[in-house]
């Protein structure tokens, strides 16, 4: 299992506060048999300069590493990505590509809580159109409701993006019926449990998956897994 999207980096943002829970949260992603985790932290343009950012990351990541071999933890295969926040101006903005996960051209871009505009459909297909970019939408499910008119959301998801959904909505009994209907609208997607602590938003990845596997099967699953080393490997 890959956990694609987490907050799980100590210290940077509003994840894990520090190496000690960062360490207990790996380990609950270890028991829920998650052997790959991307750490996406936020990065948000208007607060923050890409090469801060970077520097942070990379800090917070030794940190973790110096952690886990004090503790005898093995870490899990770990990536590190960002969970980039939408701007204007975004689409032909040049330092995309270092926010993208280490190694890879794949890019998670959290959408505005808001109507989507066409300004931000231009932006988003600009990012689709680079070479070599991957452009994943962050949790779909957060924006569906913002989006009374559904004409702009209806050309995002016919573009060749990926689209990333999060455990937790499908263990709530409010929001786990239309969670379930998008999932079976948008086809595949991604799975990530977007952890940020050890309560409220804590790792549920295996959690999440199960309510899936009930209610929609096993194969479902097994396409994810398999769209997600596809992305990986490509
Ligand atoms: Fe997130």
């Amino acid at each position: 299992m890959i956990d694609f999207h987490s907050h799980i980096l100590p210290g940077i943002d509003d994840g894990s506060k520090n190496t000690q829970m960062s360490l207990a949260m790996i380990e609950e992603e270890k028991k829920q048999g998650v052997h790959t985790i991307v750490a996406t932290p936020h990065f948000y343009a208007d607060e923050d300069s890409v090469e801060r950012f970077l520097k942070r990351r990379a800090h917070s990541y030794e940190r973790l590493q110096e952690e886990a071999e004090k503790n005898n933890v093995e870490l899990p295969k770990m990536y590190l990505g960002a969970e980039v926040y939408y701007f204007s101006g975004i689409g032909q903005a040049s330092m995309i590509p270092e926010l993208c996960i280490q190694g890879t051209g794949i890019l998670l871009l959290e959408m505005p809580f808001t109507q989507w505009t066409s300004d931000m459909l231009d932006n988003v297909r600009a990012l689709v159109n680079r070479p070599n970019m991957k452009v994943v939408l962050a949790h779909i499910e957060r924006f569906y409701d913002f989006q009374k008119r559904k004409e702009v959301w209806d050309e995002i998801m016919d573009l060749p993006i990926y689209r990333q959904m999060n455990a937790g909505p499908f263990l709530n009994w409010k929001k786990r019926r239309k969670c379930l209907k998008l999932l079976k609208q948008q086809g595949e997607v991604l799975l990530g449990s977007d952890c940020h602590n050890l309560d409220g938003r804590k790792p549920n990845l295996a959690l999440g998956r199960a309510v899936i596997a009930e209610k929609l099967g096993q194969e479902y699953l097994n396409r994810t897994d398999a769209l997600e080393k596809r992305l990986f490997e490509s």
